[in-house]
């Protein structure tokens, strides 16, 4: 039987909550989170509360009467669930699609598990077909744009402002064979706030939503 990408979303965002025993944890920003967030509601009672890698997440989670925690308050969190864009064999991903890459990434350097959730369209062999986002302080996107040029893509800016207060541009056009040195790479371009490769901190465990059910990668 044929499943939608959202019911394979939502299996693999009950298979997350299996994770889920107590304290705080850390939540992702996106579709894919926010199924995880609908069967998170289901067990409140498990947790003191979240932290949010995004408004639109915090929202999400304070409607369903879950507490949401600055991160400053937080020594730790056990776990951070989050959707990507693509990631690979290596647990390599990228992220940012929604635009909430910089939070993502504070958030899970501060989870000692990051839990990937994703449907099978998102695992690749290569990173690099879905366009690269890169954060930057607005007046250094031109500047930023010409150094992405120098590294093989083609930079596009999204219309859109970053819960930081900051612009996207999307890297169009790059095979990253090396997320590592290209996520260190693209971070040292001065203006830059971060990439959307999670390379340095790759995701621990990745539960794959397939046609033959949830795979579990670790
Ligand atoms: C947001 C992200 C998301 O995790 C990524 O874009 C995947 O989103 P979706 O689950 O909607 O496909 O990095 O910044």
């Amino acid at each position: 039987m044929a499943f939608t990408q959202d019911e394979l979303k939502q299996q693999v965002a009950k298979a997350a909550v299996e994770y889920v025993k107590s304290g705080i944890i850390g939540v992702g920003t996106g579709s894919t989170a926010n199924f995880f967030i609908e069967e998170l509601a289901k067990v409140k009672h498990k947790i003191d509360g979240a932290v949010a890698s995004s408004e639109a997440t915090a929202q999400r989670l304070r409607g369903h009467g879950i507490e949401v925690f600055d991160l400053n308050s937080v020594d730790d969190l056990e776990i951070y669930v989050d959707g990507a864009d693509e990631i690979t064999e290596h647990m390599h991903m990228l992220k940012g699609g929604g635009g909430a890459l910089t939070r993502e990434k504070i958030v899970a350097a501060v989870a000692k598990k990051f839990i990937c959730i994703c449907d099978a369209t998102k695992y690749v062999p290569v990173l690099g077909k879905f366009p690269l986002p890169v954060e930057v302080l607005p007046m250094a996107k031109s500047h930023v744009a010409r150094e992405l040029v120098k590294l093989g893509g083609q930079p596009q800016l999204r219309d859109f402002t970053t819960d930081n207060g900051n612009l996207i541009l999307d890297v169009h056009g790059l095979t990253i064979t090396d997320p590592v040195a290209m996520e260190a790479k693209i971070n040292q371009i001065v203006g830059v706030v971060t990439n959307g490769l999670f390379a340095a901190r790759p995701a621990n465990v990745l539960l794959l939503a397939t046609a033959d059910g949830v795979k579990t990668y670790q």
